[in-house]
């Protein structure tokens, strides 16, 4: 925590503790993860796995040849172009070392691991404010400007969920690679919007790297497994530059199981939009305007006589509704709170406890 926020959403024990309230009594809409997830097919593979005792006394496949296999199959790309590791910074990590990035333009505000990760690789961050009046649009030509050797930025955005359309990031990296950027493109939330995705691009653009996870959409943040989807020659040198058996036997086999499962994805696309009206209609009767998001979360803005520090502890206090205090997002001003799209129920939950915070 600092000042009392947490860096992420989803830090349900610190928030128990800072506020005395046990943990199992809050409900959390401030990490965007998929409330009808995980995939009934990823429990009962895990489930099956414990009966094999060679999940623990073996070591993981070296080329996680099962796993990329049924990612291969998710995304329908050849597994010679599939990377995987536990979890996106791993993978981000691994793509600055092989490409020797220096200095990466981040378009904010972000998710917060970004700056973190490449200061920590020695990367100089080059932020690129995004205009909330202008729908937190990416601007192609301005981003292009800075002789900088690296894009990192996500589509949808986080915390927007504004979703940028393919065909104008395809253009962005064809005009990167002639300046010689590399584009890494953070596609965590696209399965919810998966037309828009650059994932069938990578042969063609080889200076775009595409991260997607399964932690938000399959619901399974706990069993820390990413992929990213690069040309076969980058995929190679970038699975050669990860530790070996990042991802233990168990999460590979939840993971391949979550992907395999039919309908999951259909379900999942339908019900978050009908959840999302709901939401987003519900705060707007509050006077309380929403970003135009394509993913599972809604980024709030408070009228000006509201705080949003404080609607935030109230929420928590007195309704134990735990939303994304935005406070430490670079480049976004005050006023502003993350909810996450969860179940009917829950989120009628949420709309009570606002209606009735803010009266
Ligand atoms: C935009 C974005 N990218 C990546 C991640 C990390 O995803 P993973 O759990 O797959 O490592 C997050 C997690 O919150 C995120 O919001």
């Amino acid at each position: 925590m600092i000042d009392g926020v947490p860096l992420h959403g989803g830090q349900l024990c610190q928030i128990a503790e800072r506020f005395g309230i046990p943990v199992s009594q809050l409900i959390d809409f401030s990490a965007n993860i998929n409330p009808d997830g995980p995939p009934a097919s990823a429990l009962s593979s895990l489930r099956a796995s414990l009966e094999d005792p060679r999940v623990l006394t073996d070591y993981p496949d070296l080329d996680e040849k099962e796993l990329k296999r049924a990612i291969a199959g998710y995304v329908e790309a050849p597994t010679q172009s599939i990377v995987v590791a536990n979890g996106f910074i791993p993978l981000l990590e691994c793509a600055l070392r092989t490409l020797r990035i220096r200095s990466c333009l981040v378009p904010v505000p972000a998710f917060v691991e970004y700056r973190r990760t490449l200061e920590r690789a020695d990367v100089a961050v080059i932020p690129h404010p995004v205009a909330a009046e202008s729908n937190c649009r990416y601007e192609i030509d301005s981003m292009l400007a800075s002789g900088h050797d690296a894009i990192l930025l996500a589509n949808p955005q986080n915390p927007s969920g504004v979703l940028t359309r393919g065909e104008v990031l395809r253009d962005l990296v064809r005009q990167a690679a002639e300046r010689k950027i590399t584009v890494l493109l953070d596609e965590a939330f696209i399965d919810y919007v998966p037309i828009e995705s650059l994932k069938d691009d990578v042969a063609e653009l080889p200076n775009l790297i595409v991260f997607r996870s399964v932690t938000k959409f399959h619901g399974i943040p706990g069993l820390r497994v990413a992929y990213a989807i690069a040309n076969k020659l980058l995929a190679a040198a970038l699975t050669d530059g990860l530790p070996p058996w990042s991802i233990t036997t168990l999460a590979a086999r939840g993971v391949a199981a979550a992907l395999a499962e039919e309908g999951f994805g259909n379900r999942t696309r339908l019900l978050n939009e009908s959840r999302k009206v709901q939401l987003r209609v519900g705060l707007e009767g509050m006077g309380i305007s929403t970003y135009a998001s394509a993913a599972n979360f809604l980024l709030v803005r408070l009228p000006s006589h509201l705080d949003a520090a404080s609607l935030w502890e109230r929420l928590i206090v007195d309704h134990h509704v735990v939303l994304r205090n935005c406070a430490n997002y670079e480049g976004l001003t005050a006023g502003h709170l993350r909810a996450a799209v969860r179940t009917q129920e829950q989120n009628r939950r949420l709309l009570a406890a606002v209606g009735s915070a803010i009266w």
